[in-house]
């Protein structure tokens, strides 16, 4: 009667048939806020991975249609969309192993980070709530803007269910890397290298927040670039969006790059998560996950932050280590210093939160 279509103990069945035909570790992707603009691209590239038996789809709009849809493509996963009646939420997050938060407004012009605060927050907030009761163990990756404010706030829902485990939270600024990727392929005049060109992005996920360490691209920068053109490369990564979204002029923000993105890093957290050791990938993680990385990178930082988004590797159970960021050249150590107090201004209450609910 909700669009479904198939039941739920048939989707279960299905999901958990396969082994011989499947030989990977069974698992459960879930898209909060599937039917959006980043959701449905983000669904439908996450039903191409055949890791994935099972994908649950929920948003407060459309998700039936998406996953019956979605349903049609002859890949192993079996999929469901629900909507908030009947315990829809519930029933998707239940057995979930990763699941990916896009839900919320997008940026429109005009709209302050504190506008789109306010909004996502709170919806951030109830999703958690819901992953913390249903799917505590499941890895959660955090789209949803300002990811430097929405990243604490799952924190902290689960610290007040009891279940909080810091290796398993993550925001997601693969975008951030990726088009680093992208526009230093350009920059070298190689645009067709832009897959292989591999840059760490550190920092968190908003402007000037956003550190790419250029000095240690896999593909390096001519040594003449003149000073203008790296800080418009710079300046080009941190504020990608804006291009977007005035592109899109009203429209909203990235959606089918960042659902690419997306992608991108849930299939590094499954490939992790089926035993595939060494994958290593920024995230914006709490330092808590790894005290001793965290001692570290404060060394580098020069400041102790509750938040940071570094190279992460990561493991069957989340993050087994956040590395430092290595040399900085006298640039980067600027714009770290410049991120620093943003990302604690951006912290939902300062750099050592008790955050206050809202
Ligand atoms: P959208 O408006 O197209 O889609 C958002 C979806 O969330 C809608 O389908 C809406 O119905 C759903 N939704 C709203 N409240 C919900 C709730 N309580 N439960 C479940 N679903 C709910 O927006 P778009 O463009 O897909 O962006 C989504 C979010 O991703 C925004 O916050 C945006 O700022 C953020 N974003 C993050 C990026 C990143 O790099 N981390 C990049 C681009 C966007």
């Amino acid at each position: 009667s909700d669009g479904e279509c198939i039941g739920l103990e048939e989707w279960k069945a299905k999901a958990k048939v396969g082994d011989s035909e499947h030989p990977f570790i069974m698992v459960k992707a879930v898209v909060l806020g599937a039917a959006g603009g980043i959701g449905q691209p983000l669904s439908l590239l996450l039903k191409t991975n055949p890791a994935i038996t099972a994908l649950g789809l929920f948003d407060i709009v459309n998700t039936p249609g998406v996953a019956v849809d979605l349903s049609h493509i002859d890949t192993p996963a079996v999929v469901v969309g629900r909507l908030p009646p009947n315990d829809g939420l519930k029933e998707v997050l239940t057995g979930a192993d990763v699941v990916v938060i896009p839900a919320g407004v997008p940026r429109k012009p005009g709209m302050t980070r504190d506008d789109l605060f306010k909004i996502n927050a709170g919806i951030v907030k109830d999703l958690a709530t819901g992953i913390a009761t249903v799917c505590p163990k499941a890895f959660v990756l955090v789209i949803s803007n300002p990811v430097n404010s929405t990243v604490p706030i799952v924190a902290e829902v689960f610290k007040k269910h009891g279940v909080y485990d810091p290796k398993r939270i993550f925001g997601v600024t693969t975008l951030d890397v990726v088009r680093a990727s992208t526009f230093v392929a350009e920059i070298i005049g190689k645009p067709g290298a832009a897959p292989d060109v591999v840059v760490p992005v550190v920092g968190g996920h908003s402007g000037v927040t956003i550190v790419p360490l250029l000095s240690q691209s896999s593909h390096p920068l001519p040594a003449d670039l003149a000073k203008d053109k790296f800080d418009a490369l710079v300046n080009r990564i941190q504020f990608g969006g804006d291009e977007v979204v005035a592109a899109k002029d009203g429209a909203g923000s990235a959606t089918l790059s960042m659902a690419y993105a997306g992608f991108e890093f849930a299939n590094k957290i499954i490939r992790a998560v089926k035993g595939e050791k060494g994958i290593v990938a920024p995230s914006f993680v709490a330092l808590e996950a790894d005290p001793a990385g965290a001692e570290a990178l404060s060394k580098d930082l020069g400041a102790k932050l509750a938040f940071f988004s570094s190279n992460v590797e990561l493991g069957p159970n989340g993050v087994v280590k956040i590395h430092p960021l290595g040399k900085l050249t006298e640039a980067e150590v600027a714009l770290v210093k410049a991120a620093v107090p943003e990302l604690r201004e951006e912290h939902p209450d300062g750099a050592f939160p008790v955050l206050p609910l809202l």
